[in-house]
C-alpha cells in the first residue's frame, strides 16, 4: 500500500531549492545593502562594488581561475550563448569568413540552439552522435575536425544521461588543432571535482540554480585573449561582456552555494552514488527488462535513467505523478521527446518511456526505499494492464 502526502522530488537536476545558508547570506544585499555597483560614485554603490569583487574572487578561487576571467550572466543558457554566439562571431571578423563548429548531438539545447542559429550565419557544424553509452571518442572527433574548425563545445556532464565526457582527451585534441574548447559545467560544477586548467577548458559554462544557489545567474569563465563578442551593449558591466545592473544578491547567492557545494562534495558524492546505485539495483532486479540509459561508469552520482520497455510513456509519466516528480527529459524541452535518448539510440517510444531520476543532497535511504516501491508497482501494474488487453 502506497502511503504519500506529497509527491518525493527525484528531479533535482531539473532545479534545487536555495540552501538556507544561501538565503542568509543573500538577506542583506536585497533591503539593507541595495546599491548599484557600478555608482562608486555613492557609499552604497562602494559597498555593492565591495560585495561583488569579494563574491568573484570566492568563485574564482573555488574554480582556480584568476577573477578577471568569471562573466556572471543570467545563468547557463545564458552563458553558453554567449561563449558559442560571442566567440563565432568575433572570430568570423579577426577571419573574414565563418568557420566551422563541432559539437555533440547529445548537448543541452542552449549549446545546440545557439550552434544551430550560426548555421543561419553561414558557418557549418558538424554534430557528433555519441557511442551507445552517451560517450564521444576521441577518435570521432579527430575526424571532425577540418581546415577552419575554430571552436568545439562539449558538455562535462550530461543534464539527462548524466554521463561524462573525457574532456581531458577530447580537448588536448582541439589543443593540437588551435581549436578552442568549451564545456557545459552546469550540470557538473559541485557534483564532480575537476580542474578547469589541467583539463584544458578555455570557455566554462555555469548555473547557480543547479547547486543550490539561486535562479536567475550564472557565469562563464573566460581563458584570457579569447576574443568574445557582446551580446548585447549597454553599461560597459562585466567587461563590456554583459552589460546592465549585476544582481548582487544573486550573484553573492551563487559564491555561497559554490561554496557549500565544494565543501560537501566529497561525502555527498560517496552518499548519493551509494543512494542511486541502490535505486538502480533493487529497480533492475523487480523489473528484469528495464534498460540503463547511459554509461554507469563514467556518470554523475546524483543520476539515473531508464528505458521501461512494454509500457507506454504516457501511461507511465501519468500513473507515478502524483507519487513522484521525476521527468522524461530536461526541464528545457518542452515537453518533446529526448534528443538525448533518440542520440544513444532509443526508439520514439523507448524515449517516451523513460525515467530521469535526480538525486538531491536532501535525498534519503527511505525516500529511495519508497520510490523503488512507487515505481515497481505502477510499472507491474502497467503490464499486466496491457497482458489483459
Ligand atoms: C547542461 C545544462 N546546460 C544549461 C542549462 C540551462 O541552465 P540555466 O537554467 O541556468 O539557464 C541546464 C539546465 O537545465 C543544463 O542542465
Amino acid at each position: 500500500m502506497i502511503h504519500q502526502q506529497a509527491p518525493l522530488n527525484f528531479d533535482y537536476q531539473a532545479t534545487t531549492p536555495c540552501d538556507p545558508e544561501v538565503l542568509e547570506a543573500m538577506a542583506p544585499y536585497w533591503k539593507d545593502f541595495w546599491g548599484n555597483a557600478s555608482s562608486r560614485q555613492n557609499t552604497a554603490g562602494l559597498y555593492a562594488s565591495a560585495a561583488l569583487s569579494v563574491t568573484r574572487e570566492k568563485l574564482a578561487s573555488i574554480l582556480k581561475v584568476k577573477p578577471e576571467r568569471l562573466i556572471f550572466t543570467s545563468g547557463a543558457t545564458e552563458a553558453n550563448n554567449l561563449a558559442l554566439l560571442g566567440h563565432a562571431r568575433a572570430k568570423a571578423i579577426e577571419f573574414g569568413k565563418p568557420g566551422h563548429l563541432i559539437t555533440v548531438s547529445t548537448e543541452h539545447n542552449s549549446v545546440l540552439d545557439p550552434l544551430r542559429q550560426l548555421t543561419r550565419e553561414g558557418f557549418s557544424l558538424t554534430e557528433l552522435q555519441p557511442d551507445s553509452e552517451g560517450i564521444l571518442s576521441a577518435e570521432k572527433l579527430i575526424q571532425s575536425f577540418q581546415n577552419d574548425t575554430f571552436l568545439v563545445s562539449i558538455m562535462m556532464a550530461n543534464n539527462e544521461i548524466g554521463v561524462l565526457q573525457p574532456l581531458a582527451e577530447l580537448s588536448s585534441l582541439c589543443r593540437q588543432k588551435g581549436v578552442i574548447f568549451h564545456t557545459d559545467a552546469a550540470q557538473a560544477f559541485g557534483q564532480i571535482d575537476f580542474d578547469i586548467d589541467e583539463i584544458g577548458i578555455d570557455l566554462l559554462t555555469l548555473s547557480g540554480h543547479k547547486i543550490y544557489g539561486p535562479k536567475g545567474i550564472g557565469a562563464l569563465i573566460i581563458r584570457e585573449n579569447i576574443p568574445i563578442h557582446p551580446l548585447q551593449w549597454g553599461g560597459g558591466q562585466e567587461q563590456c561582456l554583459r552589460p546592465g545592473t549585476v544582481p548582487i544578491p544573486l550573484a553573492i547567492g551563487m559564491g555561497k552555494a559554490a561554496e557549500l557545494a565544494l565543501e560537501t562534495l566529497n561525502t555527498r558524492q560517496k552518499y548519493l552514488s551509494s543512494l542511486r546505485n541502490k535505486l538502480w539495483t533493487d529497480l533492475k532486479s523487480e523489473i528484469p527488462d528495464l534498460i540503463l540509459n547511459g554509461s554507469m561508469e563514467y556518470r554523475l552520482p546524483n543520476n539515473l535513467n531508464f528505458t521501461v520497455p512494454g509500457v507506454r510513456g504516457s501511461q507511465l509519466q501519468h500513473s507515478l505523478r502524483s507519487n513522484l516528480i521525476c521527468s522524461s527529459a530536461s526541464a528545457c524541452s518542452n515537453g518533446a521527446p529526448s534528443h538525448v535518448l533518440r542520440g544513444i539510440g532509443r526508439t520514439l517510444k523507448e524515449s517516451e518511456a523513460s525515467l530521469r531520476l535526480s538525486l538531491g543532497k536532501e535525498t534519503t535511504i527511505s525516500q529511495v526505499k519508497s520510490a523503488i516501491n512507487i515505481i515497481v508497482k505502477v510499472v507491474k501494474d502497467l503490464k499486466k494492464d496491457r497482458l489483459s488487453l
